[in-house]
């Protein structure tokens, strides 16, 4: 299988440290792995013209056209993100906005994706998982399975014990 995981953290901090855990699991099972670290790329914002409508392509040439490339040969999409005011982060939604060139194509539709969130506390958590879930949907992609889990700085997570568990843990779901 062919795993694809893009980062929406803009600092080195518990959503990378969660994806290169998942990513080193499931490269250990055989699954060939990129990780997308979005605050690295330069991807312009969708500047809402629409030409993605009308000629299937989008005039913004930048990394989103190596990323969405990437996506369309993956079997696992793994979307994660650090909630911020239980959404995205704002480098992971100017990500979602370009992929309005895939919109209405099918080149997306059937792949599996997981949904992975970071945040301070977990009240309102599942308003932020389900906007990234809406947005797979209207891609035609299929959720398989979503984690969230407690950080504030960017050690956190990988400094608790349990958390780790839990990483390890959601791989042998997603994997399975
Ligand atoms: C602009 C901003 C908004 C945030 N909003 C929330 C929030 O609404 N709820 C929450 O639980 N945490 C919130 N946080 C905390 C982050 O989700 C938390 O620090 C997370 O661990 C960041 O993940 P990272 O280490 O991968 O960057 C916010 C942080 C920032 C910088």
């Amino acid at each position: 299988m062919d795993v694809i995981a893009i980062c929406g953290s803009p600092r080195k901090g518990n959503t990378e440290f969660i994806l290169k855990r998942l990513l080193m699991k499931a490269e250990g099972a055989g699954h060939k792995t990129e990780l997308v670290l979005l605050r690295e790329k330069k991807i312009g914002y969708c500047m809402g013209c629409l030409g993605c409508d009308k000629s299937g392509a989008c005039p913004i040439s930048d990394d989103m056209d190596a990323i969405i490339a990437s996506m369309e040969k993956s079997d696992l999409i793994i979307f994660a993100s650090p909630n911020y005011y239980n959404n995205v982060s704002g480098i992971m939604k100017v990500f979602f906005d370009r992929m309005n060139v895939l919109y209405g194509t099918d080149k997306l539709s059937g792949k599996k994706v997981s949904v992975i969130f970071v945040g301070e506390e977990v009240k309102t958590i599942q308003k932020a998982i389900l906007s990234v879930e809406s947005i797979a949907n209207s891609f035609g992609m299929d959720i398989v399975c979503s984690l969230y889990l407690n950080g504030k700085g960017p050690r956190d997570i990988e400094t608790n014990p349990e958390s780790v568990q839990k990483i390890d843990d959601f791989a042998k779901i997603f994997l399975s």
